[in-house]
C-alpha cells in the first residue's frame, strides 16, 4: 500500500515530520531556483549557494537538457531536491511519470491540479517510487495559479479554492502559490505546504514575474518555502542576497 492510498492520518504524519524538517533547519525553507541548461554550470550555482540554500529545484530547462543524473547530483551533494516538473498529463501517465522521479530521490515534485484524477494520480506514483529510496516520505505540490499570470478575471477566488481543495482531495503534501493567493489557499487547506516563487528582496528587479513579494511579505502570508532563482543568481553579489534571505528566515514561524 502506498502512503497515497494508506489515508490522511499517515498522510498527516508525514506532513508533520516535513514541517518538523523546515523548523529546525531554515535552510530547508529556502528553494533555489537552477534555471540552467547545462549539469555543470547548475551544480556550481548549487554548490557555491549550499551555505543558505537547502533545497535545489530542478525545473523543465535543466531537466530536459540533463535528463536525471543531475536529480542524483544534487541528492548526493545533500539537496533536498524540488522536481519542478508541473506534470500535466493523463493519470497513467503521470503516475508512471511521477514514480520514476520518486526513485530519483527529489522531495517535491509539482503537478497541475486543474485535473485533479491526474494530480491524485501522481501523489501515488511519486509515493510509490520513493520507497525504495529509504528517504523520508516526499511531497507532491500543486501547482495552483502560474505567478506570472496577471491577476485577471481568468483567476477567480472560486477557481483558486478549487484547486487548493483538489490538492487536499489528492493528498498533496503542499501547493504551489504567490505570496497573494496564500490567504484563500490556507483558508480552504490550513495543513498543506505553501511553496511561493516570484519572491524578491525589496526593490529587486521582478523580471517576467507579475506577482512577486518580499520575503517577509510571503513568510507574513504563510509561506513555508520560498522559491528564489535570479534573485540570488542575477544579484551582483549572490552570497550576500541569500545570506539576507536566510538570516528573514531564521525565527521565522514554520
Ligand atoms: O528567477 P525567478 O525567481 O523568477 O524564478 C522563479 C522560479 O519559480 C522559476 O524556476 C519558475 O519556473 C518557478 N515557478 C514560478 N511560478 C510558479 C511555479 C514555479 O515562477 N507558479
Amino acid at each position: 500500500m502506498t502512503e497515497a492510498q494508506a489515508g490522511p492520518a499517515t498522510r498527516g504524519s508525514a506532513l508533520l515530520a516535513a514541517r518538523a524538517r523546515l523548523a529546525t533547519d531554515p535552510r530547508q525553507r529556502l528553494v533555489l531556483a537552477l534555471d540552467v541548461d547545462d549539469s555543470v554550470v547548475a551544480m556550481r550555482w548549487a554548490l557555491r549557494l549550499r551555505p543558505w540554500f537547502g533545497v535545489a529545484k530542478v525545473g523543465m530547462e535543466l531537466f530536459s537538457a540533463t535528463g536525471p543524473s543531475v536529480v542524483a547530483e544534487l541528492v548526493e551533494a545533500g539537496f533536498s531536491v524540488f522536481a519542478d516538473l508541473k506534470l500535466a498529463d493523463i493519470p497513467n501517465t503521470n503516475r508512471k511519470a511521477a514514480r520514476v522521479i520518486g526513485g530519483l530521490g527529489a522531495s517535491y515534485l509539482t503537478v497541475h491540479s486543474f485535473a485533479p484524477a491526474s494530480l491524485r494520480a501522481g501523489v501515488e506514483g511519486f509515493a510509490e517510487g520513493a520507497q525504495s529510496t529509504g528517504l523520508p516520505p516526499p511531497q507532491v505540490l500543486a501547482v495552483t495559479v502560474l505567478t506570472s499570470e496577471p491577476d485577471e478575471p481568468g483567476t477567480t477566488r472560486a477557481q483558486l479554492e478549487g484547486r487548493a481543495r483538489a490538492a487536499q482531495e489528492a493528498g498533496c503534501g503542499g501547493v504551489v502559490c504567490a505570496a497573494a493567493d496564500l490567504s484563500v489557499v490556507r483558508a480552504v487547506a490550513p495543513e498543506l505546504l505553501a511553496a511561493v516563487p516570484g519572491v524578491r528582496p525589496a526593490g529587486a528587479p521582478a523580471h517576467d514575474q507579475v506577482r512577486v513579494a518580499t520575503p517577509a511579505e510571503a513568510l507574513r502570508a504563510g509561506a513555508d518555502l520560498l522559491v528564489v532563482g535570479r534573485a540570488v543568481t542575477a544579484a551582483p553579489d549572490p552570497e550576500v542576497v541569500a545570506a539576507e534571505l536566510l538570516a528573514e528566515l531564521v525565527g521565522a514561524p514554520a
